[in-house]
């Protein structure tokens, strides 16, 4: 870990806190006090400032004033409270945007934002860029060398792409850089013969505008790659100034869970730590809150995936509703503290609250607050914080620990635009998350917990790999996957894996391409799309039928592959549908169909065996965590369910409690226990 995230982890205890917007209560100094006061109440140590502050900071062009800032930063120093520092990048002032139309966004039908909203400023200008810089030099020289200062939040919830003369220029650019300033090697790896779109010029490619070129899959793929580029690009802007500034304070910004607009892996790069904004709907008509939980714990690990070894920092989430779904419905008592503890149990090192408190006007004026316009501390939402709050203050010691996971599951970006963007099996969602969280679920319910890495982290230091719908593979994985199972390693792969290249180009000579089809001893020769009323079924060995829904891959197989099960219907009833294949030291599982969780739990209980870990299963509902510092574990154990659940303990000291535990113990319903081992 290096030495700027310890700046952070320095501090003895998780974070607690939330975003924190003084500027807009300026005029009330008693609101400002009172803030301080509610916060030492509440058991908060840090607060996020600035986030939407530009023009806080400068009201006109180089006038800048950043006392008011000094002044909070003071006092909540005073009061024990460090600041993470936004960069007000995440909106514009109006006077600039007036001033420089360049800096609105150019959407993707092609027009031109007006002045207004936030998230929406052009990457590429180079106007945004210098000021955004300027700016930062001038907060640098204010607060700098604050000693409440532990972290910066670069811009809030980086996101969408500007389709604007300069960004165009600079995809052009960016392509003639990838593919040698060579028309006919884009033309290649983009099929461009089809329906006639070759290019005969860099000049003509645009960005897929909506009512333009959407028929190129290697140009969309690209234009997403390029998107991220030109993110992280803008992003070396704030933290040329910020590192060169102040050195030893730790980066990071906050991502959004299952965004597709970014590729987090190559974001996360910039950053020290990752950090996310979780708002899972708790309590959607038709979905188990266990649903959402694991969910939930899947996008932990996917946003923690990104940055391998390292906590994270849960930056927002609510602490009673939002405001922006359809219907804003209240977080149940105990849902928030089982969703502060989730966060930890996941590697989180911070739970923050979107916000501290309720601002009068503005769209955001009745999402949930820790603070609401009541200005009280004796209503539920504050005393729900406050508690959890308490028993995050027990878990100081987990922090810096990472979470020990026992398999990884590889996601790619590159690969999840690729299949959304392709036409064909289900044409509108191909269902990858689902997939993924399925898998993710299975694991989590043996008590193996998960590490989702890409395919070019190191994933072959677990003795178990699963591969949800890796539709797009890339160069050389084939030989990693077939190294690593030669040599004692477990790969379980769903229908889809490696159909298309880096580019979109399919694979040829069947599918899995790139002698994947050799080590899972498969070759899916057709794929079959089910109606959503449709569905086929599973055969088991041993007779058992489980069902089948969505997809059906029609597999032809190796003479040392192994059935474990097969179509029961359609025209393909009786034809293999999963199969093992055991290689050198390891085994390969193929699942050529969309199995439920009870499918899946049969291939996945199997696999678990051959990998040497737990095929036992948790009860119903038992979500399992576990961090790992030395010698010492954390095993987090929440009930998701809504009943009580009974549960057996590793002996050690239960954290929240302080009791010694081992053996069975009741969990209440949103319940949880945190053992600490091995101190
Ligand atoms: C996002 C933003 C916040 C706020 C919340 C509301 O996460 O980062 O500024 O708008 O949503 O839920
Ligand atoms: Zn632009």
């Amino acid at each position: 870990m290096n030495d700027r995230y310890q700046t952070l982890t320095s501090l003895p205890a998780v974070l607690r806190g939330g975003d924190y917007n003084p500027d807009q209560w300026l005029d009330r100094p008693d609101i400002l006090e009172q803030d301080i006061r509610l916060m030492h109440e509440a058991g908060v140590n840090t607060a996020t400032l600035g986030v939407f502050s530009w023009t806080a900071y400068e009201r006109a062009d180089g006038e800048y004033d950043f006392a008011w800032l000094k002044e909070r930063m003071d006092a909540l120093y005073a009061a024990g409270i460090c600041t993470e520092l936004a960069t007000p990048s995440g909106a514009k002032p109006n006077w600039l945007a007036k001033a420089n139309p360049e800096i609105r966004r150019v959407q993707v039908d092609g027009r031109r934002d007006k002045q207004g909203r936030r998230h929406n400023h052009c990457y590429s200008s180079p106007v945004y860029r210098r000021k955004v810089a300027q700016l930062l030099e001038r907060l640098c020289d204010a607060v700098g060398d604050h000693p409440g200062l532990i972290a910066w939040h670069l811009s809030n919830e980086l996101g969408g792409a500007c389709h604007c003369p300069l960004c165009a220029e600079r995809f052009r650019t960016w392509l003639r850089r990838r593919y040698h300033n060579d028309i006919d090697e884009v033309n290649k790896a983009w099929w461009t013969g089809f329906w006639s779109h070759i290019y005969t010029d860099f000049d003509q490619i645009d960005p897929p505008f909506d009512n333009g070129e959407q028929s190129v899959n290697g140009l969309l793929l690209d234009w997403r790659r390029f998107t991220t580029w030109n993110a992280a690009d803008y992003l070396d802007t704030e933290i040329e100034v910020l590192r060169r500034r102040t050195p030893n304070i730790p980066l990071t910004t906050n991502f959004m869970s299952y965004y597709p607009g970014f590729d987090y892996h190559v974001l996360a790069q910039k950053l020290d730590f990752v950090s996310w904004d979780a708002y899972p709907q708790w309590g959607e008509p038709g979905h188990d809150d266990t649903d959402v939980a694991i969910r939930t714990a899947f996008e932990h690990a996917l946003i923690r995936g990104c940055k391998p070894g390292r906590p994270f920092l849960l930056m927002e989430c609510t602490p009673s509703l939002v405001n922006w779904h359809a219907y804003n419905k209240l977080k149940r008592p105990g849902v928030n503290r089982l969703a502060g503890l989730q966060a930890v149990a996941c590697g989180a090192d911070g739970v923050q609250y979107f916000q501290w408190r309720a601002g009068r006007g503005g769209v955001e004026q009745f999402h949930g607050a820790v603070v609401g316009h009541d200005g009280r501390s004796d209503h539920r939402v504050f005393r729900d914080v406050t508690a959890l709050n308490e028993d995050l203050g027990r878990l100081a010691g987990v922090c810096g620990s990472y979470t020990q996971a026992g398999a990884a599951l590889l996601f790619d970006w590159d690969s999840r635009w690729a299949l959304e963007d392709a036409w064909g099996f289900q044409k509108q969602d191909k269902k990858l998350r689902e997939c993924a969280v399925r898998l993710y679920a299975g694991l989590n319910r043996h008590g193996v917990d998960v590490e989702v890495l890409g395919p070019e982290a190191g994933w072959e230091t677990y003795p178990l790999v699963v591969l949800p719908m890796l539709y797009l593979t890339k160069p050389g994985f084939a030989q990693r996957l077939d190294a690593y199972v030669r040599s004692g390693g477990v790969a379980v792969a769903t229908y889809m894996l490696g159909y298309v290249g880096p580019t979109t180009l399919a694979h040829l000579g069947g599918f899995p391409g790139e002698g994947l089809k050799d080590l899972f001893g498969v070759t899916a020769r057709e794929i079959d799309t089910l109606y959503p009323q449709d569905q086929n079924a599973a055969i088991w060995g041993d007779g058992a039928n489980t069902p089948i829904v969505d997809y059906c891959e029609l597999l032809e197989l190796a003479d040392d592959t192994e059935v474990l099960a097969r179509y029961a219907d359609d025209f393909y009833e009786g034809t293999p549908a999963v199969t093992r294949r055991a290689v050198g030291r390891g085994a390969a599982y193929y699942i050529g169909a969309r199995l439920d969780a009870v499918g899946d739990e049969r291939v996945l209980c199997r696999a678990l065996r051959d990998a040497g870990l737990p095929d036992e299963l948790l009860p119903d509902g038992i979500e399992y965590h576990c961090r790992r510092n030395g010698t010492e574990r954390w095993h987090f154990y929440l009930n998701t369910a809504e009943k009580p659940r009974r549960v057996r303990l590793p002996a050690g000291v239960e954290a929240l409690t302080g009791r010694p535990v081992g053996g069975e113990e009741e969990l209440s319903a949103l319940g949880a226990a945190v053992v600490r081992e091995g101190r």
